[in-house]
């Protein structure tokens, strides 16, 4: 989604927020614009495309000026065009706007301005808010010099409904940004004589970890020297500055390809993160710091409801599996989309989780707030520390995996497979399960990450496979129980970053209507975990065999298949339920990694997609 950057200091502004732009891309954008004031006036350059085209079409790194905003547009109002990109400079050129969100009522507004003389040469909700800041602006008392601009902008954000997270510069007020955020993120960057504002650490990580996390309805003036909060309604707000634990070389690609790669590899380290510190001393159980609710509490829960999108909402069907197999206690998972909307029957001694790895995806924030709004406690998983869900919950857990900047998520999903694995043993010893086998299930959570290398060392083979496969343009990808969500997750993994059409299924569900696509031209992906439902799957892998469909066998190490049922085999370690949901994943996401780099598509930065969905 679209992404925010600002700078003022002593240094041009343009590199800095050219830097900044490039480091926002992995949030997917179509189109890219940076200004700084000068002299008096803007200097601008939009391009429609990558932020590289700006820097060549432009030459924007030369543009004077130590103030200036920047801006990475995914296109909601109007299309992908040089006009459309940000910033937006108002009629009589004073105002400069970036702006993430939709500004819902911007119809209206268009047509009071349109009524005062105002044009208008974009098709954009922002070009509006532009000039209505403007049109304040020219009403605002000149007596007021030192905070007119500020002013006017607070006032105009009391007429707009809609989301927005903004910066705005005034040709007549030098080395001043006024920003504002309602639902979309906005951080300010403290540094060594310098201050920053963006949409994402990520933008700024380079410059300072030293971060201020707006909230919903303040607004932030920044000048050379200083800044100040205050909400909307003028109430002054002492600023929190945090220290961001991540830095510079966690955003680099350290010799990797791609960021997915990268995160891909990261996984071991990363669910170490995840899990530590949060075992018991007897190691019997896991532990959490924010939960905020006592265990006397938890115990009295009758029912756990969980809310995510994508990726996430896949995790969450695996937590489901798992706390209803492991503690015996029923769960609901909802799109938080639908949810929101949905008005379903609740049970009071409900607790809701939300999943999120931004901690900004819109719905899953939206429908946290009707949970909320119902009286229900909300408790957060959320990997980017700060974020508006994190903030917004009652608790939660972090997940610790430092910054995700493949578009794919992968390294945020198996933790989050991780902590729904805990939060099943975590109920699950507070009820029914004994001891011994809360012991068994943490040493096998413990093993995850060597058993992850393990699989890991498989990726010259899988990169193989991968190139016998790239040429298909459908897939299916098939699995029972905890793994039908794997399989839902290797389908998606493959479509969004390789734009093979794929989908996950139960295996058995296949016969069902799925089974109609298989011939010799559409493969499918089985995961065969030894157990109990091994014989079954097997059974379903022959009526695909039966009807020349190829197949990729994930196969537990141990287990045979009938001699040519499959046409390659992945082997993964045999291991605890726990984890082979874990270790499940990481082959579909080094498959649909290999398929990729073999089409030559861009693996970090997929067509259409956004990082974090932070509109409806
Ligand atoms: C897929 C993917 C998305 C996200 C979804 C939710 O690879 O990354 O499906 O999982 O947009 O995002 P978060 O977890 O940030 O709420």
């Amino acid at each position: 989604m679209c992404g925010i950057i600002g700078y003022i200091g002593k240094q041009k502004a343009a590199p800095v927020i050219l830097e900044g732009l490039k480091r926002l891309e992995y949030r997917g954008y179509d189109s890219a614009g940076v200004a700084t004031l000068y002299d008096g006036h803007f200097d601008t350059a939009k391009k429609a495309g990558r932020v590289d085209g700006l820097i060549k079409a432009t030459k924007a790194q030369k543009l004077p000026g130590t103030t200036g905003i920047g801006h990475t547009r995914w296109a909601t109002h109007g299309g992908v065009t040089d006009t459309n990109a940000h910033p937006h400079i108002s009629n009589d050129g004073k105002i400069a706007l970036i702006h993430n969100g939709v500004i819902e009522n911007y119809v209206g507004i268009k047509k009071f301005l349109t009524g005062k003389g105002y044009t208008f040469t974009s098709e954009t909700d922002t070009e509006v808010l532009c000039n209505l800041i403007d049109y304040h602006y020219q009403k605002e008392p000149v007596t007021k010099e030192g905070s007119r601009f500020l002013e006017a902008v607070r006032k105009t954000l009391r007429h707009v409904e809609g989301t927005y997270g903004i910066a705005v510069m005034c040709a007549d007020c030098p080395a001043e940004i006024v920003a504002a955020r309602k639902g979309s993120p906005l951080i300010l960057g403290v540094g060594d004589g310098e201050y920053m504002l963006a949409s994402d650490v990520a933008a700024i990580i380079s410059r300072t970890q030293n971060v201020v996390y707006l909230k919903d309805g303040e607004m932030v003036h920044m000048t050379a020297k200083n800044f100040t909060i205050t909400t909307l309604e003028a109430e002054d707000v002492s600023p929190v500055i945090d220290t961001v634990s991540w830095n510079i070389e966690d955003a680099e690609l350290n010799g990797y390809a791609h960021f997915m790669e990268k995160e891909i590899f990261e996984q071991p380290a990363a669910l170490e993160n995840t899990m530590r510190g949060r075992f018991s001393e007897d190691g019997s159980t896991a532990q959490f710091g924010g939960l905020n609710i006592s265990a006397a509490d938890f115990r009295q829960i009758d029912r756990f409801h969980f809310l995510a999108c994508g990726s996430a909402w896949h995790a969450c069907l695996v937590a489901e599996h798992l706390i209803e197999r492991f503690a015996r206690v029923p769960v609901e998972v909802d799109y938080a989309s639908e949810f929101r909307y949905r008005n379903t029957p609740l049970d009071r001694s409900t607790l809701f989780f939300t999943v999120s790895q931004s901690g900004e995806t819109i719905d899953t924030l939206a429908a946290m707030r009707e949970a909320k709004r119902k009286g229900y406690k909300v408790l957060a998983i959320n990997n980017v520390v700060g974020s508006t869900i994190a903030r917004e919950a009652d608790g939660g857990v972090y997940q610790h995996v430092g910054p995700e900047i493949g578009v794919a998520s992968t390294k945020a999903f198996t933790s989050q497979l991780l902590l729904g694995a805990m939060l099943a043993l975590y109920i699950g010893r507070m009820r029914d399960m004994s001891f011994s086998d809360g012991v068994d299930y943490v040493n096998a959570l413990k093993s995850a990450p060597q058993l992850v290398r393990q699989v890991l060392e498989q990726a010259p083979k899988i990169r193989e496979i991968a190139k016998r496969y790239a040429h298909y343009h459908d897939f299916l990808f098939l699995g029972r129980l905890s793994l039908f969500p794997v399989a839902l997750e290797g389908a998606l993994k493959l479509k969004e970053i390789s734009y093979i059409h794929a989908e996950g299924y139960p295996a058995a569900e296949m016969k069902h209507g799925p089974i109609a696509l298989i011939s010799e031209q559409c493969p499918s992906l089985f995961l065969v975990p030894a157990g109990e439902m091994f014989n079954k799957v097997v059974s379903s892998m022959q009526e695909i065999k039966a009807r020349k469909g190829k197949i990729i066998a994930v196969l537990s190490t141990g287990c045979e298949l009938p001699a040519g049922l499959a046409d390659d085999v992945i082997h993964i370690p045999e291991c605890h339920e726990a984890v082979l949901p874990i270790i499940a994943t990481v082959p579909v996401q080094l498959l649909s990694y290999y398929i990729t780099v073999e089409l030559g598509r861009d693996v970090d930065k997929p067509r259409n997609l956004a990082k974090s969905v932070t509109v409806e």
